[in-house]
């Protein structure tokens, strides 16, 4: 596989250090080919240069079978711009529709619900990636007086939604996640979210085989705390998804542990962790690394690399559950110690 990797701000560099590290380990282990281009796109390099992406950098990006991103965000760029080019601007040019992120307890102790086990916390969420709040439609008039009017648009089109609620409805009927919830806000935004509820009605026919509901976004989020284990598969808009996916996040044990990965399937796709640079925690070997871990394992499995994806996940499971890991979820290693005892329990494995 080709792949080009962004490390970008803050913990984003260390823990893509870890990511590439643990897919080095299972290239060997398993006798596969891995190129990596890193990419210094990212805060420093804009500072730098005025560059956030170059020109002709999603057409390169293109060329790679699949994209890493660490995080991006930097306290000196405090309009986001490079984060938006960088990381919005891969989504949105290069057409990744689907952003997948799984939702899934490694470990019963890693859970903030009382009572809750890795049973319960078990699901997928599929977010539009390429619409809705983030398109960047509106303006501001009279900015900076007590006249402002500042409008920011939603966009939601028919083959946008189509195109998330159909590969959410074909993922719940391929697998055994077969209750689905689509959710959106309805009842309060009349225009655009009707548009959701015309086709969520017109596809849910096409798939008898799965159990489909929708929930209002503000009753999901109750849910998901009170009752997680009643999710198999939700479907939602860009912001929203990008919410209830930090409180998924929680329900896993923390920003941490999380993973995404950026699809267009059939295309080149781009997979990072769900956090973003923590700022307080960069450059200090604290960050956890097992949320781009399992990213990168996102990635080798798309790219078809079935078995070491598997085995990064079963090498991430050894770890958390001997709590060789960091802080935030009860270990006392740090970013690279934790990335290091991964490779080892990948390497025991495979023996
Ligand atoms: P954040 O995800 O950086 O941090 C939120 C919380 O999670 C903090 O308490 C942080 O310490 C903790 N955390 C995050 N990553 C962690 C890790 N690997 N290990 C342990 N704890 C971790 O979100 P924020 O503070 O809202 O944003 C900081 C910057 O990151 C901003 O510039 C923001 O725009 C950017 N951001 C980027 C991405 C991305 O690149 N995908 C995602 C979210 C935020
Ligand atoms: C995420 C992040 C981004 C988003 C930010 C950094 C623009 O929060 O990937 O979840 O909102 O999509
Ligand atoms: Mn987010």
């Amino acid at each position: 596989m080709r792949v080009a990797a962004i490390p970008g701000d803050g913990v984003g560099i260390e823990v893509t250090a870890e990511a590439l590290k643990v897919l080095a380990a299972v290239a060997d282990v398993y006798g596969r080919t891995l190129d990596v281009d890193v990419l210094p796109w990212g805060a420093a390099h804009y500072l730098a240069t005025g560059e956030t992406v170059p020109s002709g950098g999603y057409a390169r990006l293109r060329e790679f079978d699949a994209i890493f991103i660490g995080a991006v965000g930097d306290p000196r760029v405090p309009d986001n711009r490079h984060a938006r080019d960088i990381l919005l601007g891969t989504r949105f040019e290069l057409d990744l529709y689907v952003n997948f992120r799984p939702i899934r307890l490694l470990d019963d102790r890693l859970c903030p619900l009382k009572e809750r086990r890795t049973a319960d916390v078990n699901f997928v969420v599929f977010r539009e990636n390429t619409e809705g709040l983030y398109v960047g439609v509106g303006g501001r008039f009279k900015a900076g007086t007590e006249d402002e009017v500042a409008v920011q648009e939603e966009v939601n089109t028919y083959k946008g939604v189509h195109r998330i609620l159909r590969h959410a409805f074909e993922h719940a009927a391929a697998t055994s996640r077969r209750r689905l919830c689509m959710s959106d806000k309805s009842n309060a935004m009349r225009e655009g979210h009707a548009l959701w509820q015309r086709v969520f009605r017109e596809l849910s026919p096409a798939y008898p085989t799965v159990d489909a509901r929708h929930l209002y976004i503000d009753a999901l989020a109750l849910l998901m705390v009170q009752d997680p284990g009643q999710f198999d598969v939700i479907v939602t808009n860009n912001l929203f998804g990008d919410i209830i996916t930090d409180l998924g996040a929680a329900l896993q044990g923390g920003l941490g542990v999380a993973a995404s990965a950026n699809l267009h399937p059939g295309r080149t796709s781009m997979f990072e962790p769900v956090h973003g640079s923590a700022p307080p925690l960069a450059g200090r070997n604290i960050a956890n690394p097992i949320g781009a871990i399992l990213s990168a394992a996102l990635l080798i499995e798309s790219g078809g690399w079935r078995d070491a994806a598997a085995a990064i996940e079963s090498a991430v499971r050894d770890a958390v559950a001997a709590r060789q890991a960091t802080a935030d979820i009860g270990g006392s290693l740090g970013t690279r110690e934790t990335g290091d005892v991964i490779v080892q329990h990948i390497r025991r494995r495979r023996i």
